[in-house]
């Protein structure tokens, strides 16, 4: 553990600024379980609905909550066997086994960049290293496919999707699906793929891919959970879902199965409530779809006589602002704290060569157009 525990120049600049008793617009919150009309009666009720309390570990889950989350891709017009999903503690502890049931210490599994910026502690926790792949932006967001190809080592044993990917919003399309199916096939990569925002899309579009559990011929590993797709990050419970030529699949589940029994993480109570949780989960998705909706709406409009601009974005809970390079990124975050607004450098994600801030969609509508609205105006002025 390398990492450097000071808190990095903005944390410490954001902490004076709270301290002088300011009120910051914050547009860097990504926990669905401030906004205001949480429902958190429903969620008690949900629970204490539980009366037993028997345990019967099960290293997979529970029957009847993986059930639960097959109903969930039944809605996708998809029909996934409760044998081959796996319930997990969060979307984290899912990397961590998933690592460990693919490489040995020094192994290498490709990322994609800009993008979630957990995997480099995720995966160096388990002893493995990052290698990133470039995600290129020309007014969409695509894989650039030889940089990918040409960070594929001897040590590479899988590659890491997000889709929708955090915090660019774009979506895998069916072309690049393909290739990146053929190029993971002629290196016996099997993929992981991080769908927690698949639930959230701006719009439709036939060419995206949103889930890789409709892909029966080659080895993946779907991961979501509750955190995003029910907006209940508290409730602690994620899945895995096994996708593949059933030998393959086999192969893994014996062996996820060994490693899950080992610590049984998640608890019983969230699992046999998991079927209450998801229906309030499903109306919660669509508040919140709604509130990034009219986010993005209002981002784009009060941006658009000013020099900084919206990159496109597809679904997600964020949108990436690209501000004219006449100062840096740091020099913008700066100037915007002292508007009193909270931005997310680029930097965070991996965003490199312009100067961009991640605003988070989430915020409550009013905040949001206040921030959007000083934004504009300290553009019309710097
Ligand atoms: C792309 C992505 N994956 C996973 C997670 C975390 O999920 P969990 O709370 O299930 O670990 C996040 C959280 O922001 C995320 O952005």
């Amino acid at each position: 553990m390398s990492w450097s525990l000071e808190p990095n120049p903005l944390s410490l600049a954001i902490a004076q600024k709270q301290k002088s008793g300011a009120h910051l617009l914050d547009l860097t919150i990504s926990n669905p379980t401030h906004i205001s009309n949480y429902p958190h009666s429903q969620i008690a009720a949900a629970l204490s609905a539980v009366r037993d309390f028997r345990y019967h570990p099960d290293p997979f889950g529970l029957p009847g909550a993986r059930e639960g989350v097959a109903g969930l891709y039944r809605e996708l017009g998809l029909d996934i066997p409760v044998s081959r999903i796996a319930l997990a503690a969060s979307t984290s502890e899912a990397y961590a086994l998933l690592f460990k049931l693919l490489c040995d210490p020094g192994d290498e599994i490709l990322i994609p960049t800009p993008s979630y910026p957990l995997f480099e502690y995720l995966a160096a926790l388990e002893n493995v290293r990052t290698v990133p792949y470039r995600l290129a932006y020309d007014g969409a967001w695509h894989i650039d496919f030889a940089h990918l190809r040409r960070q594929i080592s001897d040590r590479s044993r899988a590659i890491v999707l997000v889709n929708p990917n955090n915090p660019t919003g774009s979506f895998l399309k069916k072309w690049e699906c393909d290739t990146l199916f053929a190029l993971a096939a002629e290196h016996d990569l099997p993929l992981i793929s991080d769908e927690v925002f698949l639930h959230f899309e701006f719009g439709s579009d036939p060419a995206r891919v949103r889930t890789l559990a409709s892909f029966p011929h080659f080895l993946s590993f779907s991961l979501n959970g509750l955190s995003k797709t029910a907006a209940m990050p508290q409730m602690k419970l994620a899945w895995i879902v096994l996708n593949g030529p059933a030998a393959d699949v086999e192969r893994a589940r014996q062996r996820l199965e060994l490693l899950l029994d080992t610590y049984l993480s998640v608890n019983t109570p969230v699992q046999l409530a998991l079927p209450a949780l998801l229906e309030i989960g499903d109306w919660l998705r669509s508040e919140i779809r709604a509130r990034t909706g009219r986010n993005l709406r209002t981002c784009r409009q009060a941006l658009s006589p000013s020099a900084a601009h919206p990159l496109h974005a597809e679904g997600g809970w964020s949108v990436i602002l690209q501000f004219p390079q006449t100062r840096s990124e740091e020099e913008w975050i700066e100037l915007l704290l002292g508007e009193n607004v909270l931005l997310q450098p680029g930097y965070f994600f991996d965003l490199h060569g312009g100067a961009y801030a991640v605003a988070s969609l989430l915020p409550d509508p009013e905040i949001f157009a206040e921030a959007m609205q000083r934004i504009a105006k300290l553009l019309a002025i710097a």
